[in-house]
């Protein structure tokens, strides 16, 4: 069994043309001896100078959401073609930001996701629980609803990256613990084995994400579950080549 650990960035609602362009060029030569996969998903109206800046380099290009229809009347959307057109190769979806301020539902994240995939990206599936599932001891069961429903109708679910992101701990400086982020990220993927197939469950990427920084990297991508992070804050700085090098 092998998976090729993936570090991704989330900028967010951050940066713009001429300091994205400037991060860009300060990670390549850091980044460029990287054991991983190595992405930043970075605001739609940045994608195309980011896609440039990056352009011949290791690092690649994502959005942070797309939308499930193809085209049509959906004012102030973006397709997954139009995205491909541009050379976007993730897209992360179901950010708890996106459930939590703009209605985004475990269905509407799994029609993201089909759109996701038909158009050939690689959808980042964000799941993770809030503070008070987690004290009254309804992780899993979110959790089990959040894949089910999202991962409904994937026919091949090795295609797709789950970002665990306990929502208490993204932005907060307060990360999981090794143990416990290994053991929710135990729970998702034996969680795919029982809903797709065992196999899948040994070669799905599963990233942790939650205040990952260059501090507390080491410690939680040495878990057997753990194979990479989506990183918030710390994707903004050249910390994040720090991170991408956790292995050196
Ligand atoms: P954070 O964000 O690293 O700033 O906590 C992670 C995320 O929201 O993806």
């Amino acid at each position: 069994m092998s998976r090729k650990p993936f570090i991704a960035g989330n900028w967010k609602m951050n940066m713009n043309v001429e300091s994205g362009k400037k991060l860009i060029k300060e990670l390549i030569p850091l980044v460029k001896d990287a054991n991983c996969d190595v992405a930043l998903c970075v605001p739609a109206i940045l994608i195309p100078e980011m896609v440039k800046a990056a352009s011949g380099s290791n690092i690649k290009i994502g959005a942070e959401n797309v939308h499930w229809a193809a085209s049509g009347a959906f004012t102030g959307e973006i397709s997954a073609d139009m995205l491909k057109d541009y050379g976007v190769e993730y897209a992360i979806i179901g950010h708890s930001e996106r459930r939590q301020y703009f209605g985004e539902t475990d269905e509407s994240v799994n029609k993201r996701t089909l759109a996701a995939l038909n158009a050939g990206l690689t959808p980042i599936v964000c799941v993770g629980e809030l503070l008070a599932e987690r004290e009254n001891g309804t992780t899993n069961d979110v959790l089990l609803k959040q894949l089910s429903v999202g991962l409904k109708g994937v026919e091949d679910v090795t295609k797709v990256v789950i970002a665990y992101e306990p929502v208490w701990a993204i932005g907060t400086g307060k990360t999981a613990t090794d143990a416990q982020a290994q053991e929710t990220i135990a729970f998702i993927r034996k969680t795919i084995g029982e809903l797709f197939c065992p196999k899948c469950a040994e070669k799905i990427v599963i990233q942790y994400g939650g205040s990952m920084n260059a501090g507390n990297c080491k410690g939680l991508m040495a878990q057997p579950d753990i194979d990479g992070g989506l990183i918030g804050g710390a994707s903004l700085k050249t910390d994040f080549a720090a991170i991408v090098n956790f292995d050196k």
